[in-house]
C-alpha cells in the first residue's frame, strides 16, 4: 500500500465537522446492491436492487451473489445520486459495509468504496451490517416525522443470518446480551417455507399465507433456552417431522394447510422471540423497546410487539419495513454518527465474513 494512501486518511482524521455532512452509503453483505446517500441524518435517496437469480436455488448462491453486485454497483451507485441531486463532488465521506456477510459480495462494496473515496480524496467509514440495522430506527425523513428512540434502548435484531437483543447506551455504544445458539429466525422462516415448497425468501411468502390462516391450527414445541438466548433448529426439525408424517397419509396435506400452517409457524417465531424480549426489558428495566433486520417486516411480529408494548408500558419503535431488509440507508445513517465521532477506516480496511 503506497504511503500517500495513508496520508490522506491521516489528515482526514484531523477533519473539523461542518455542516451538511453528505455521506454516500453502500451496502452489499447478502444479495442486495444498495446505495444510499445521506445528508445530516436525513435520506436524500435509498436505492436497492435485488437479485431474482437465487430464487430457483432456495437460497443465495455465494459465487452468483458477487458477479450480481459487480455488474449492479456502479449503476445503483449513478442513481442514487442522481436521486438525490447531488454530485459526487457534494460527498463528504463514503461508508460501507464490512461486514459480516458473504465474502465475495462484501468485497464488491469495500473496493467499490476504496476506489470512491481515493479519488475523491474523502474519508472511507466502515460499518457493520448488524449495527446499521440496529441504527436504522434513526433514518430521518423529511415528510415523515417519527419519534426516534431514547437511550437506553433495547432492540430485538431479527433477519436472514442473526437474532440478538441489543441494548444501546448511545448511537455507538451497544452490547449484545441475547444471542441464537443455532439458527436465526429468518432462517426458521426460509427453511420450514422451502419444506413447503417456497422459494426463497420464504419470510414474506409465508407472512402472507399466514393473514388467511388460524395461528392456533397447529402446534409445534418451542424451545426452552436459558437466559436471553434463542433457539430455533429443533423449531425446523419439529416442522419436518409434523409434514412428514401428514404426508403419509394425504399428500395435498401441505396444499391444503398452506394457510393454516404458515399462521401457526409464525405465531410459534413470534412467540419464541417475544418471550425473549419481554424477559429482556424486565431484567433490565428498559421500556424503549424495538425491533430491527429483516424479519422485522413480518406484520404479525409488527402487529404483537405493539400490542405487547401497549399492555406493558413499553414505547415501541418500529421501522419503516423499506428499512428492515438489508438496504444503504441504514449504513448511510451509521456512517453520519461515525463521521461525526470521526471513527474513519484506512484504505488497508478488510471485508469479514463474521464479526
Ligand atoms: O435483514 P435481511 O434483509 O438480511 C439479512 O441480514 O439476513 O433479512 C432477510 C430475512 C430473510 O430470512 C427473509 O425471509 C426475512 O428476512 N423476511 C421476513 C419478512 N420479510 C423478510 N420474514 C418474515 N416475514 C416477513 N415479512
Ligand atoms: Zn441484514
Amino acid at each position: 500500500m503506497p504511503e500517500t494512501h495513508f496520508k490522506i486518511t491521516e489528515n482526514i482524521r484531523k477533519i473539523k465537522v461542518t455542516m451538511p455532512v453528505t455521506i454516500l452509503a453502500l451496502e452489499s453483505s447478502c444479495d442486495d446492491t444498495s446505495a444510499a446517500v445521506i445528508r445530516d441524518g436525513f435520506v436524500l435517496s435509498s436505492l436497492i436492487s435485488g437479485q431474482n437469480v437465487h430464487m430457483a436455488y432456495g437460497g443465495v448462491v455465494p459465487e452468483l451473489a458477487s458477479r450480481a453486485h459487480q455488474a449492479n454497483i456502479v449503476p445503483v451507485v449513478d442513481q442514487a445520486l442522481k436521486q438525490a441531486e447531488v454530485t459526487s463532488g457534494d460527498i463528504d465521506a463514503v461508508a460501507f459495509t464490512k461486514g459480516p456477510g458473504l465474502l465475495g459480495s462484501l468485497l464488491v462494496g469495500v473496493s467499490f468504496a476504496k476506489g470512491f473515496a481515493l479519488a475523491k480524496k474523502i474519508p472511507l467509514i466502515e460499518v457493520n451490517h448488524l449495527q446499521a440495522h440496529v441504527l436504522s430506527h434513526f433514518i430521518l425523513e423529511k415528510d415523515a416525522a417519527r419519534p426516534v428512540p431514547g437511550f437506553p434502548f433495547l432492540c430485538l435484531l431479527v433477519s436472514g443470518g442473526h437474532t440478538q437483543i441489543i441494548l444501546l447506551k448511545s448511537h455507538l455504544e451497544m452490547e449484545t446480551i441475547g444471542n441464537t445458539i443455532d439458527d436465526a429466525a429468518g432462517e426458521a422462516f426460509d427453511k420450514c417455507g422451502k419444506l413447503m415448497g417456497f422459494t426463497y425468501p420464504a419470510g414474506p411468502l409465508i407472512d402472507q399465507f399466514a393473514v388467511r390462516g388460524n395461528k392456533d391450527a397447529f402446534r409445534f414445541a418451542k424451545p426452552s433456552v436459558r437466559g436471553l438466548d434463542f433457539s430455533f433448529s429443533g423449531l425446523k426439525t419439529s416442522f419436518l417431522y409434523f409434514l412428514q408424517e401428514k404426508v403419509k397419509t394425504d399428500s395435498n396435506f401441505i396444499e391444503n394447510n398452506k394457510a393454516d400452517l404458515c399462521a401457526s409457524l409464525q405465531n410459534t417465531i413470534i412467540q419464541i422471540l417475544i418471550e425473549k424480549i419481554v424477559k429482556a426489558a424486565e431484567i433490565t428495566g428498559i421500556s424503549e423497546i424495538g425491533i430491527a433486520g429483516g424479519v422485522s417486516a413480518n406484520s404479525g411480529l409488527r402487529r404483537i410487539i405493539v400490542e405487547e408494548g401497549k399492555k406493558r408500558g413499553w414505547k415501541v419503535h418500529i421501522p419503516p419495513v423499506r428499512y428492515t431488509t438489508d438496504n444503504a440507508a441504514m449504513v448511510g445513517i451509521t456512517g453520519y454518527y461515525k463521521y461525526l465521532s470521526g471513527d474513519f477506516s484506512d484504505h488497508d480496511s478488510i471485508p469479514q465474513a463474521r464479526m
